[in-house]
């Protein structure tokens, strides 16, 4: 089973990460993330970090994606193990069609269209949600910002998100990104818990 978490920057996903790690341990999952651990994902950091074209960049994007399923994710679930990502396609949906805007006319049509027919639609995504204001404060400080991490973009990128969530109320949960921390990980690892268990009952015959 595939679950993915999303977010903005400044959310506390990496958090909830830690958490989950603790907490899902008798599972042992798979936890992986993109951009991902190859060379092809050390290439996206580094168009990032000298704002290449944005076309450049997304097409990186989704070449780390091609890697990180060709290396990870698919030999993960063909040995039924259960794989969390921190991020995956829904944050080139969010931040590059944004990113895109201007360049290509149907920025999202166009990189969904990239990603049909081969990739692996996740089976539960956890999309953390935060006011911008938030998120923007605790990014402060923060050194090694991404061009991403700027209220414009940020706005754009989570109004965007919460799109998908609504298009897809039965992939996507949304999570209150102000809550407690143990609050926020104790209900995700439930929630992931009880997806897996009724996703098992499914297959049985
Ligand atoms: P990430 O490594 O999660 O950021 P950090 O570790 O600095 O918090 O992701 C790097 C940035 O790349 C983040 O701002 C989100 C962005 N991103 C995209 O724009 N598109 C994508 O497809 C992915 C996976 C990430």
């Amino acid at each position: 089973m595939l679950v993915t978490l999303e977010g903005i920057d400044g959310t506390g996903k990496s958090t909830l990460l830690d958490a989950l790690r603790e907490k899902l341990a008798d599972l042992d999952p798979v936890f992986t993330r993109e951009p991902g651990a190859t060379w092809v994902g050390e290439a996206v950091r580094r168009a990032v970090a000298e704002q290449l074209d944005p076309v450049t960049e997304a097409t990186l994007f989704v070449a780390d994606h091609a890697a990180h399923l060709a290396t990870v994710v698919r030999p993960a679930l063909t040995n039924k193990k259960l794989v969390i990502s921190d991020r995956y396609s829904d944050s080139r949906f969010a931040y590059q069609s944004v990113t895109l805007e201007g360049t290509i006319p149907d920025p999202e049509g166009w990189l969904r269209a990239m990603h049909n027919g081969w990739s692996i639609v996740p089976d539960k995504t956890f999309l953390l949600a935060i006011p911008v204001d938030d998120s923007l404060a605790r990014l402060e400080g923060k050194t090694g910002r991404e061009h991403f991490e700027r209220r414009e973009i940020l706005e754009k990128v989570q109004d965007r998100y919460l799109a998908f969530a609504r298009a897809e109320p039965g992939r996507f949960v949304v999570v209150d990104a102000l809550l407690e921390k143990e609050e926020i990980a104790g209900f995700v690892a439930d929630a992931i818990r009880l997806t897996l268990r009724s996703s098992r009952s499914r297959r049985r015959p």
